[in-house]
């Protein structure tokens, strides 16, 4: 049986993290997977996290299953940070999951069963599990137009016209903020103007929203969501506590359903529980209760706040240092775009060459469409990056 099996494409992002770690130079530089890293290269435990940590091994009593659904304070607490009451919690529906990815897998799953014809609808570009979880569901995938490469901006009038012309019924999934892989962002007014669109069309938003807090501040970052849910009927969100809370290996993500009124709640949770059972049974419940205790705790919560603010000022300072280097040592102002962009990635723009000859030549890594995380970077590197960079785009 096993012998039929063929091999599965690589993931792009994660295949670099096993070249990044084959390669013996010391002076190596790993701008590939999403993971945030301070200015020594590592990623730490958030000091809240480990706080909550010790104190729920302290009170924990008992490891027995919780709940399909996970935990309702989580959902309550996920709730908070992200909709912030801009919706009425009788249609509020929600499971935890396996991180934003579980998040993203159920949502479909969910859009499957619900609108099996359904086609979903992508930014072009995206996050290329995106894609890769759409097809292997069997569902119809197509493109809206979103990034200029031109100008490393959001290409806002196409992206307008597509989606104008998505009927009624078809799934758009929208970045919540920090779109990844292009950095490139909507105002608040474009936003708007995707919101009266879909409200004309019927067309239904999908929102995944994976880096709340690393882009403008968790209340602006949630900015976008927040108007989806409050003025359009129903919407889909898929919300990942792996960067915001800095607990990738936790796995800790919420699925989160909108319907159109409270009649349809009960339903819709029990759909997402079923789908629950179906694919995992429980979801993990460490990194969702770490969650909860600092979303509930005045001190935590605070802690946890002012040390994200702080990975999002650095990350923009990092976005500032690279623009102005590049600036001076092309000077052109061909990547001034970086220090406007938000979140943690931006595409340099450079051809697959330039990525391909600043891995080989200069160890640096990023993705094949030259995204890089900016996390990856410290204010050492960065002049290094700079140099490489001028020097091979010559
Ligand atoms: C990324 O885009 O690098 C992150 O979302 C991590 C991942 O799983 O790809």
């Amino acid at each position: 049986m096993l012998s039929n099996l063929t091999a599965q494409p690589q993931d792009k992002i994660l295949a670099l993290v096993g070249a990044y770690q084959a390669d013996p130079r010391q002076d190596k530089i790993d701008l590939g997977v999403g993971v945030y890293k301070d200015s020594t290269g590592a990623t730490p435990i958030m000091r809240a996290v480990k706080s909550a940590e010790e104190l729920l091994w302290q009170a924990q009593k008992t490891k027995s299953y919780v709940g399909l659904a996970g935990d309702p304070a989580f959902s309550t607490a996920m709730f908070e940070l992200v909709l912030d009451g801009s919706v009425a919690a009788d249609r509020l529906s929600a499971v935890a999951t396996p991180g934003g990815t579980g998040a993203v897998r159920q949502a479909l799953e969910l859009i499957k069963i619900a609108s099996p014809n359904a086609k979903v609808w992508l930014s072009n570009p995206t996050w290329p599990n995106h894609p890769s979880i759409v097809n292997y569901l069997g569902m119809p995938l197509a493109e809206y137009r979103y990034f200029d490469t031109e100008t490393g901006s959001v290409d806002f009038e196409g992206m307008l016209a597509d989606i104008k012309a998505i009927p009624a019924g078809d799934i758009v999934l929208l970045h919540g903020c920090c779109h990844n892989p292009t950095g490139a962002n909507l105002t608040s007014e474009q936003e708007d103007q995707i919101i009266t669109t879909l409200a004309e069309s019927g067309a239904v938003p999908f929102v995944d929203i994976a880096y709340q807090g690393f882009g403008d501040g968790l209340e602006k970052d949630a900015r976008f969501t927040r108007k989806i849910a409050s003025q359009l009927p129903e919407c889909l969100i898929a919300a990942s506590c792996s960067k915001n809370f800095g607990i990738y290996r936790e796995r800790t993500g919420i699925l989160m359903a909108v319907s159109e009124s409270a009649s349809l709640q009960a339903i819709t949770q029990g759909n997402m529980a079923f789908l629950n059972r179906q694919n995992f049974s429980f979801p993990p419940d460490h990194g969702a209760r770490l969650v909860t205790m600092i979303l509930e705790d005045q001190t935590l919560r605070g802690l946890w706040s002012t040390e994200l603010e702080q990975t999002r000022i650095n990350m923009l300072n990092l976005r500032q240092q690279l623009a102005d280097e590049l600036r001076q040592r092309t000077n052109s102002d061909r990547f001034d775009f970086l220090a406007t962009h938000r979140g943690m990635f931006s595409r340099l723009g450079v051809s697959v060459d330039t990525v391909e000859i600043l891995r080989s030549d200069f160890g640096i890594y990023m993705v094949g469409d030259s995204r890089i995380n900016i996390a990856g970077l410290n204010s050492h590197t960065v002049p290094i990056l700079a140099h490489a960079v001028s020097q091979t785009i010559k």
